[in-house]
C-alpha cells in the first residue's frame, strides 16, 4: 500500500467511526430533541480539546448475528479533553449504536479511561444514554457492568466522578451514576429506574409512563437520585462545566482558588432579615447569596428536600461547600430526606478538601410516626456522622434556633467545628420556649388562676435565660456572638486563619456509617 492509501485508509474508518450508527439513527436521535454522543463532548469540553481513544474498537461477538453488524468504535465514545483549562476523562454512550447498548468492548474502554483517571488525578464525566446490558452478549455484559461498578467504588473519594443521564438508563444501568458523586439530569427527555413501566403493570398493574416512574422531575423532586435537573442538553453539560470550577482535580489537590468580590465587604441587609416573630419564615438562601462571592450560589437538590440547602460557593475566592437549615420550608426540621442529604454533601465536602460552612436555624428533628417508622434515628445518624468524621474546616453561623438534638447535630463545636458564630437572633436552647414552659411548669399552669398570662411570663422569662447565644457563648460554645452584616468577613477571616488546618480520625479500615 503506498502512502496515500495508507492515510486514505486511515481517513475512511476515522469517517466511518465519527459517522457512529449511520445518518438514520442520527436523524432519529436528533428528532427525539437529543444531541449525539460526539455532539454532547463538544459541547461538554473546551473547543478543540477532546482527544478521542479507542475510536477503531469493534465488538467481539459472533451470537445473533452480531458478525454481520459492526460499528466502528462500538457504542460508546471515550477520551479525555479539558474543561477551564483542567484534564477531565469523559464517556459518551452512543444511542445510535444498538441503542448505546453495553458489551464486553463497551465496558473495557469505559474502565480504560476511569483507569487513567485514577491515575493522573483527573475527573471523570460519563454521559449516559443506553438501553443497558447488550442483550445479545448475555453475562459479558452483565461482567462489564460490574467490572464499572468496581472501579466506580475505588474512584469515589479520589476524584470527583459526574454522571449526566441524557436519555434511557434503565435496569442495572442505573447503579454506576447512583454510584458517582453527582447525577444530572436534562428534563423530559431521560429517564432512570430499576425497572421500566411494563414490569411495573406486571408486578404492581400500576400504569406509568416513563417520565412519571423516572424522568427528571421525579428524581430532582420525589427520590433525590438526581442532583441537578436541566431544560436541555445543552444547559445540562454547562452545568456540569459550572459545578466543576468550584471542585479540585482529586484529592490530593486544594480547590481551585479564584477571586471575584472584596473580601471585606459587609451587607447591611442581613441585619434586618430575621423576623421579629421567631416563628415567621425567612429564606435562607437571601442569607446565603449576599454573603458568599459575586452573590453567586451553584445549589445541589435545588427541589429534594428543600427544608435543607446545600450546594457550592466562593468565599474570598476559597470554594466552599453550603449547607443550611431552610426555614421557609417545614420551618427548617430536619427529616429523613433532609438529613441524607446533607449527610452525602458533607462527605463529599470532606472527600473532597472543602471547607463545609454551616448555617443554623432548625427547630429540631420532625415529629410523628411516618418519620419514626421509616427511620429517622437512622437517618438522623447519618448527617451527626458525616459531620463528626469531617476534618476539613468547618464554620457554622447560628441565625436563628439551634435547638435540642439538631443544635448538636449542625455542625456544633461539640463536633469538632472550628469556629462557631451566632447571631444576637440566636436561640440556643433545648427547645423552643412554647414547649419548654408546657413541659418545665404543666402543674403551675394547671393551677394558675390566670394560665393564658401566666404562661406569657414564663415564656418570656425562659427566652430572656435561654432563648438566646449568650448562655452557650458564656461556655465558649459559641465563639463569638456578630453582627449580621460582619458575616462574610469574619467567615473569610476563620477561613483563612484554618487554611493550614490539619485534622485525622483515628486508623481503621473504615468506620460504619449508619446507612
Ligand atoms: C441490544 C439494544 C438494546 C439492548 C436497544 N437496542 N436496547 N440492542 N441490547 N439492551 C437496540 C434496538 O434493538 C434497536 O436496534 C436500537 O437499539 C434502538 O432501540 P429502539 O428500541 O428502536 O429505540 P427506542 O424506541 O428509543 O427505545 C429505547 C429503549 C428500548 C426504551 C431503551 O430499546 C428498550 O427497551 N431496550 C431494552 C432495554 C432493556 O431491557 N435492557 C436490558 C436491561 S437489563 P435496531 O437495529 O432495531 O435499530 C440491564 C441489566 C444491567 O441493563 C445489569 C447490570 C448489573
Amino acid at each position: 500500500m503506498n502512502k496515500q492509501t495508507n492515510l486514505q485508509k486511515l481517513h475512511d474508518l476515522k469517517a466511518k467511526s465519527r459517522l457512529g450508527g449511520g445518518e438514520e439513527r442520527i436523524k432519529a436521535q436528533h428528532s427525539k430533541g437529543r444531541l449525539t454522543a460526539r455532539e454532547r463532548i463538544e459541547l461538554l469540553v473546551d473547543k478543540g480539546s477532546f482527544r478521542e481513544m479507542d475510536a477503531f474498537v469493534q465488538h467481539r461477538t459472533h451470537d445473533f448475528g452480531l458478525d454481520k453488524q459492526k460499528f466502528i468504535s462500538d457504542s460508546v465514545i471515550t477520551g479525555w479533553g479539558t474543561i477551564e483549562g483542567r484534564l477531565v476523562y469523559v464517556f459518551s454512550q452512543d444511542f445510535t449504536v444498538f441503542g448505546g447498548s453495553l458489551g464486553e468492548v463497551h465496558a473495557e474502554k469505559i474502565c480504560k479511561i476511569m483507569d487513567m483517571a485514577m491515575k493522573s488525578g483527573a475527573p471523570v464525566i460519563g454521559l449516559n444514554d443506553s438501553g443497558g446490558a447488550r442483550i445479545q452478549e448475555g453475562v459479558v455484559a452483565l461482567a462489564g457492568y460490574a467490572d464499572i461498578f468496581l472501579r466506580n467504588t475505588m474512584a469515589s473519594g479520589v476524584v470527583p466522578q459526574i454522571s449526566a443521564i441524557m436519555g434511557p438508563c434503565a435496569g442495572g444501568a442505573v447503579y454506576s451514576p447512583a454510584l458517582t458523586d453527582f447525577i444530572f439530569m436534562t428534563r423530559n427527555t431521560s429517564y432512570m429506574f430499576v425497572t421500566g413501566p411494563d414490569v411495573v403493570k406486571a408486578v404492581t398493574h400500576e400504569e406509568v409512563t416513563q417520565e412519571e416512574l423516572g424522568g427528571a422531575s421525579v428524581h430532582s423532586e420525589k427520590s433525590g437520585v438526581c442532583h441537578v435537573a436541566a431544560d436541555s442538553e445543552a444547559d445540562t453539560l454547562f452545568l456540569i462545566r459550572k459545578m466543576l470550577s468550584y471542585l479540585p482535580q482529586n484529592n490530593m489537590e486544594d480547590p481551585p482558588f479564584v477571586v471575584t468580590d472584596d473580601p471585606l465587604r459587609m451587607d447591611e441587609t442581613l441585619d434586618s432579615i430575621i423576623p421579629d416573630d421567631a416563628n415567621k419564615p425567612y429564606d435562607i438562601k437571601d442569607v446565603i447569596r449576599p454573603i458568599m462571592d459575586g452573590g453567586q450560589f451553584f445549589e445541589i437538590h435545588e427541589n429534594y428536600a428543600q427544608n435543607i440547602v446545600v450546594g457550592f460557593a466562593r468565599l474570598g475566592g476559597h470554594s466552599v461547600g453550603i449547607v443550611a437549615n431552610q426555614p421557609a420550608v417545614l420551618a427548617g426540621v430536619l427529616d429523613i430526606d433532609a438529613s441524607e442529604k446533607g449527610a452525602r454533601f458533607v462527605r463529599f465536602c470532606d472527600s473532597f478538601n472543602l471547607p463545609i460552612i454551616t448555617f443554623e436555624d432548625v427547630p429540631g428533628f420532625l415529629p410523628g410516626t411516618n418519620q419514626e417508622h421509616h427511620g429517622i434515628i437512622r437517618s438522623g445518624a447519618k448527617l451527626l456522622y458525616a459531620y463528626c468524621e469531617a476534618t476539613v474546616p468547618k464554620l457554622t453561623v447560628v441565625t436563628r434556633k439551634a435547638y435540642g438534638g439538631a443544635y448538636c447535630v449542625m455542625s456544633s463545636k461539640h463536633i469538632r467545628s472550628d469556629i462557631n458564630l451566632a447571631w444576637p437572633t440566636a436561640e440556643i436552647a433545648v427547645m423552643g420556649p412554647d414547649g419548654a414552659v408546657n413541659i418545665i411548669f404543666r402543674k403551675e399552669l394547671e393551677k394558675a388562676k390566670d394560665p393564658v398570662a401566666r404562661k406569657a411570663e414564663l415564656v418570656a422569662d425562659y427566652r430572656e435565660k435561654f432563648a438566646s447565644p449568650y448562655v452557650a457563648a458564656e461556655r465558649g460554645y459559641i465563639d463569638d456572638v456578630i453582627e449580621p452584616k460582619e458575616t462574610r468577613p469574619r467567615l473569610i477571616n476563620a477561613l483563612e486563619m484554618l487554611s493550614n488546618k490539619r485534622d485525622t480520625n483515628p486508623a481503621k479500615k473504615h468506620g460504619n456509617i449508619p446507612l
